[in-house]
């Protein structure tokens, strides 16, 4: 969908949304002989103006043409609200058989950012994947090919094109990686995929197959993947838009591209969803594909860790003691825990080969999160705390949300193991904060590391204000914050 800015409403065929924020309506005050209709229409719909209330009026006096009036609650430049207008109008329209909608916030005295937002919620909530649907009736087909944004002014529109719209193609290869099915994306195809879509942006890439981990020693990423036809990958991309010399920051992804359980196999319903297994490292790759997007002006490198855990007669088996890259053992007690012994050599790989300032992991690694923070907030590890700060801001603003999550002693002994270095279970009882001990065995030289466990955020049931049910996108923003936030102000 394509996004447009204008002073004034073009002429011709279009939907029109206005918004109604508490008492400033200056849409509809502006409607002339059509007001008292559309005024009588929000009485008759009970229509309060709360932010995603909807009302959908067609205007005789005006060719018929399709009006939204959109509630943005009381203050419709205050935090979710801009983005609520827009994403609600959009979701309402995409297939409604209008072309073109046109969001008029002239009035509405929104400063540059919140404007800018209304443009970027109006195109993440366009997104669709519809590849797979070949038998589409034309009333499900998409309709809506452009938004223009209305009395935004020039700042807005620049705001949106430089760090927004790049932005907006970051979100869309991570939905697109988390909606192919396994059969699509796996470790070469994932690379692939990225390798086309981030092609003259100026990332620099790098990849590691089978025989060059073996040769690093990185025996825990490799006995997740020796159950599988696939080849793993260690997928690297550069960005170095910051000062020559200066040490990076490094974003690090899970990329289970289907997670079976391995030997320890999952139970049959809903295994389905392991296909977004991947989501960290596709969080990873769109927010460096923003960045690079944007010309960010930091020195960031992103590491996906790409494997398929699969049952089969190579598979490790429980009990099976791998050596990681680090030199250190671990007993591979459930190998359902996959996710952080693909971590724990990308972070020894990681910290060795980039030397990064902080390293920031991103992993749907526990169901054990879903449980304790449901799909509202991604759960924040961190081994210090100016970086868990930056996150947590980063996460406010961007609305990618997290809370911070405990470690220590007594969760880390939880996970030794009578015979290796460590096992890679805990007890049932804080799953995602065993986890995170495990990963944190693997931070070299008090690093500055934070650990996102992902797990409940990367997929969504519900259609929310920017996305529809499905890939969430989420990461992206929030890495794409924090960078903006730390290296770039
Ligand atoms: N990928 C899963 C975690 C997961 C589960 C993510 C549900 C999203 C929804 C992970 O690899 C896993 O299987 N974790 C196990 C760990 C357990 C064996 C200690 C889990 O959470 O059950
Ligand atoms: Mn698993
Ligand atoms: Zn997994």
């Amino acid at each position: 969908m394509q996004i447009r800015f204008a002073d004034a409403r073009p002429t011709g065929d279009f939907a029109l949304v206005l918004p109604a924020a508490g008492n400033l309506r200056p849409g509809i005050d502006g409607l002339g002989a059509a007001r008292a209709g559309v005024e009588a229409a929000l009485k008759r719909s009970r229509f309060e103006g709360e932010a995603g209330s909807l009302v959908e009026h067609f205007l005789d006096s005006d060719g018929g043409r399709r009006l939204l009036v959109v509630g943005a609650g009381a203050d419709v430049g205050e935090g979710e609200a801009p983005e609520k207008l827009a994403g609600t109008a959009v979701a309402r329209l995409l297939t409604s058989g209008e072309t073109h909608a046109v969001i008029d916030l002239t009035g509405l005295k929104l400063d540059a950012d919140a404007a800018a937002r209304v443009a970027l919620a109006a195109a993440l909530r366009s997104w669709r994947y519809d590849r797979y649907r070949t038998r589409l009736k034309d009333k499900q087909k998409v309709t809506l090919a452009t938004v223009t944004i209305v009395g935004a002014g020039a700042e807005a529109q620049s705001r949106y094109e430089s760090r927004y719209a790049p932005l907006v193609e970051g979100v869309a290869l991570t939905r697109e990686l988390v909606t192919e099915p396994a059969n699509i994306i796996y470790p070469e195809s994932f690379v692939e995929r990225v390798t086309e879509s981030v092609k003259g942006l100026g990332l620099e890439l790098q990849v590691l197959g089978r025989d060059e981990m073996a040769k690093l020693g990185m025996g825990a990423l490799l006995g997740v993947a020796q159950g599988s036809v696939r080849e793993p990958q260690l997928l690297v991309l550069k960005w170095n838009g910051g000062k020559a010399g200066d040490a990076p920051v490094a974003f690090i992804g899970k990329g289970v591209t289907f997670d079976t359980g391995g030997i320890s196999i999952k139970p049959a319903a809903n295994m389905e969803a392991m296909k977004w297994d991947m989501g960290g490292a596709a969080a990873v790759v769109g927010a460096m594909k923003a960045l690079a997007g944007r010309k960010a002006k930091a020195n960031v490198v992103g590491i996906c860790g790409l494997v398929e855990n699969m049952p089969d007669g190579n598979a490790q088996r429980p009990g099976d003691v791998v050596t990681t890259m680090s030199g250190q053992t671990v007993e591979v007690i459930n190998t359902d825990a996959e996710g952080r012994l693909v971590l724990c050599d990308a972070m020894t790989w990681t910290q060795r080969t980039i030397k990064p300032r902080a390293m920031i992991d991103l992993a749907t690694l526990t169901g054990a999160m879903v449980i304790s923070l449901g799909h509202e907030y991604a759960g924040l590890f961190a081994n210090d705390e100016l970086l868990a700060s930056q996150l947590i801001k980063a996460a406010e603003e961007s609305g990618d949300k997290l809370w911070r999550q405990p470690l220590g002693e007594a969760y880390d002994r939880l996970i030794d193991s009578p015979i290796a270095d460590m096992k890679n279970v805990g007890p049932r009882e804080g799953g995602s904060i065993t986890a995170a001990q495990f990963l944190k065995r693997y931070v070299e030289d008090d690093t500055p590391w934070a650990h996102l466990d992902i797990a409940g955020m990367a997929w969504s049931d519900k259609a929310k204000s920017t996305y529809d049910k499905g890939a969430t996108g989420f990461g992206v923003r929030l890495l794409d914050q924090y960078i903006a936030d730390n290296f770039e102000a």
